[in-house]
Parts: C-alpha cells; sequence; structure tokens
C-alpha cells in the first residue's frame, strides 16, 4: 500500500493511486487441496455424471438445510429448471424484484412465462412484500424472493401472500448460501431455492449451480429436466446393465460435471472460514465507514445472519459534488475494483422494449443512482480493506459535500 497521505492529489488527477494493483470487488481463492480433488476427478472413471455429483449434492445437503440438492451448469440454470419443474408455462406471470441479476427475470422467460418487475424495500433493497401484493393477479404462478448481497429476503411475509393465493414461494439464493434467518438456513425458506458456484460467490466451481428442495416430485422433475427429460442418467443405465433410456419429456443439458463437483466439494469445506471471514470483514467495514460522510452501508434485518456476498453502500447524491459513475470511475483509478449490482431488471433495454416504464420501481430506481459495491472476498486482508478507505476518504476530500 502507498501511503494514502503522501499524495492527496486524486489518482485520475495525476496524483498516486492508493493502490499499485486493482483489488478485486469479488474473487476465489483455490488452494492445493482443491487442486488435489480434480486431479482425483481426472484421474476417475467418470469426467461427469458420476460419484462426485452425488457427493456434492449429499455435502450440500446440511448447508442449505434441505433434503434433496441438484447440481446443475451454473444459477441461471438452476432457476430455468426450478421454474421448469414446477410447471411454469406460457400464459404464467412470475414475480420479481428489480434489484437483481438479469437472470432471475430470464428465467421464466426461458418458461415463456412472464417476469412481472416488482420494487424492493429501500432499507435493504429486496423484494418489498407489499409491492408483491399488489402485484398478484389471476396469472400470477410464482414469487421469486432474491436475497441480494447474501441477505434473506423476508420470505416468511412472501410466504404469508404465497399462501393466501396458492402461488409456489421460490428463493434466488444466488448471493446467500450459509445464510440464516431466525436460524433457518437458506435453503430451506422457500420451496425450492437456486445457488451458483461463479468465482466470486461462496464457493467456486467455475461455472454451477445447484437447487436445494425439501420436495421430492419438485427435486425428481429437476433430475431429469437436467438431463434431457431423459427417464434414467448414464450411471443408472450402468448400474442396470441396460442401453435402455427413454425421453419422458422436453429437458436440456443443465448437468454439473464431476470435475466441477470435486472442486465444489472441496470448496465446501471452507465455507463456514469464509463467511466467518466474510463477517469480520463487513463488521469492520460498517466500523470504518462510521467515520467516513456520505457512504452508508444498507439494513440488515433483524434474526438474520448475511452471507455477505456483497458490500452495498448507498452514496446519497446530496452529500457528494459528483455521482455515482463519477465516483466509480475516481475510485477504479485509486485502484479500488468498486462495481454496481444493480441497474434495475425493468430497466435494461430488452425489457423497456417489452414495455416496461421508467418510474415503474422508484425505490429501485433511486437507489440504483446512488449504489456502489465495495471489494469483499475472503482472501481480502485487513490492508487491503483500509485501502479502500483511504481511497474513499480521498474521494472525500476531493469531492464530498
Ligand atoms: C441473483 C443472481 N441470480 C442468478 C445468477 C446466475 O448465476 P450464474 O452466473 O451461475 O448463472 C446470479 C449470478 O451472478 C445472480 O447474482
Amino acid at each position: 500500500m502507498t501511503d494514502p497521505h503522501s499524495d492527496l492529489r486524486l489518482a485520475a488527477e495525476g496524483g498516486a493511486p492508493v493502490r499499485a494493483a486493482r483489488l478485486p470487488y469479488g474473487r476465489q481463492q483455490i488452494d492445493d487441496e482443491d487442486i488435489a480433488a480434480v486431479v482425483g476427478a481426472l484421474r476417475g472413471d467418470w469426467l461427469t455424471t458420476g460419484p462426485a455429483v452425488e457427493a456434492f449434492e449429499r455435502a450440500l445437503q446440511p448447508v442449505t438445510g434441505a433434503p434433496h440438492v441438484v447440481a446443475v451448469s451454473n444459477g441461471t440454470t438452476a432457476l430455468h429448471a426450478m421454474l421448469a419443474a414446477a410447471g411454469i408455462g406460457p400464459g404464467d406471470e412470475v414475480i420479481v424484484p428489480a434489484m437483481t441479476f438479469v437472470a432471475t427475470a430470464n428465467a421464466a422467460l426461458y418458461c415463456g412465462a412472464k417476469p412481472v418487475i416488482v420494487d424492493v424495500d429501500p432499507a435493504t433493497l429486496l423484494i418489498d412484500p407489499a409491492a408483491v401484493a399488489a402485484a398478484v393477479g389471476p396469472s400470477t404462478k410464482a414469487v421469486i424472493g432474491v436475497d441480494y448481497g447474501g441477505q434473506p429476503a423476508d420470505h416468511d411475509a412472501l410466504r404469508a401472500i404465497t399462501d393466501r393465493h396458492g402461488l409456489r414461494l421460490f428463493a434466488d439464493g444466488c448471493h446467500a448460501l450459509g445464510a440464516t434467518d431466525h436460524g433457518r438456513r437458506v435453503g430451506s425458506l422457500a420451496d425450492a431455492t437456486t445457488f451458483s458456484f461463479h468465482p466470486v460467490k461462496h464457493i467456486a466451481t467455475g461455472e454451477g449451480g445447484a437447487i436445494a428442495t425439501a420436495d421430492a416430485a419438485l427435486a425428481g422433475r429437476m433430475r431429469r429436466l437436467r438431463n434431457h427429460g431423459l427417464s434414467q442418467t448414464a450411471a443408472e443405465r450402468e448400474r442396470a446393465g441396460t442401453f435402455r433410456y427413454e425421453m419422458a419429456e422436453w429437458g436440456h443439458n443443465f448437468r454439473l460435471t464431476d470435475l466441477q463437483c470435486a472442486l465444489g466439494a472441496s470448496q465446501l469445506r471452507k465455507l463456514e472460514a469464509n463467511l466467518a471471514r466474510r463477517r469480520a470483514l463487513a463488521d469492520r467495514y460498517a466500523r470504518l465507514l462510521a467515520g467516513v460522510d456520505g457512504v452508508e452501508p444498507l439494513a440488515v434485518r433483524p434474526g438474520v445472519e448475511h452471507a455477505w456476498h456483497l458490500y452495498v453502500v448507498r452514496l446519497p447524491r446530496d452529500r457528494w459534488a459528483v455521482d455515482r459513475d463519477e465516483l466509480h470511475r475516481l475510485l477504479m483509478a485509486e485502484g479500488i475494483g468498486a462495481n454496481v449490482h444493480y441497474l434495475p431488471v425493468h430497466l435494461h433495454t430488452f425489457h423497456q422494449a417489452q414495455g416496461a416504464r421508467v418510474g415503474q420501481c422508484p425505490v429501485a430506481e433511486a437507489a440504483y443512482a446512488e449504489l456502489l459495491t465495495l471489494p469483499l472476498h475472503h482472501g481480502m486482508s485487513d490492508n487491503d480493506q483500509d485501502d479502500v478507505i483511504a481511497a474513499l476518504l480521498k474521494l472525500r476530500a476531493a469531492r464530498g459535500r
């Protein structure tokens, strides 16, 4: 770290950057045990649809609090398989929050259904149950609560609505592996919950995903859908000594390989330590940011144990002389890999062309103008985090109001 006090000129204006090498907002940690696990799978008989898949799924059961886990190729296919297995199809509507990655809404589109995009709570940016209740109509079939940033949505409030109307309650837990709400694990709070093992997440398999559920029938259908809709997998055929298989329904190839599952199982053994480090860094951010004007962390719901995939702050517009985009640019120049999660779904070109309106989700839109994701990952040191604070203080001195 360069001493930030030695040169208070912004890096974007010729000063020395706080960091020479950019600190990413998220990244994986791969150790020798992970490498050995993948090598072991490479030496085995199955590169895909083999024993490592079942072992990874079993290892995810206690973490998600769900008796059935189905591993798939990524978090997006997890969402797709979940909705398809529940019979969501053309003419149906699926309620999703505006503040999420586009994949949540895309999953409804893959099934021929319509995503209905609703607003979020201003303090947490989690789906607003009141907005969900107002959006339920005759075609609504399901609600997907997104555990934005790693914090469980209020699935109990959502459950009251879905029960009242006979809807499915799903969770997009792609940010929230290992989070809990009043001691109940993400994976057990909805009818089914999706996860992603993309490298910026808590555990990495390159690409990878899974669905956790207590619904055996739903799990069975998801297993079939991930394998072309076939009645038997290659391993089952091998065990039965038969060549026969039958396509019972139209499915896809959403399979996760044994190489990836071996890596996933090895990564999973470090999940608790990763979560502990992320939680310690988040606590430390909260303490340090209390001393930085104009940088406000999001609220955490009572009873929640956050998984801290993202550390999102708001930069209130009236506290800065320049807008968020400019602050992001200045921070990047200081070597701090800040990010923005997310442009609200309905503001994307595609959804605008489909008739979504600016002003449809005012809370998410106002938040978007002020949001910034600060670097947070379990490989980060306290010194890395001090660099983020030093850069923010530099920006404060140069552009604060
Ligand atoms: C909330 C959310 N849902 C779904 C996904 C899709 O996951 P994947 O990238 O594994 O397809 C992501 C990915 O970042 C996400 O953030």
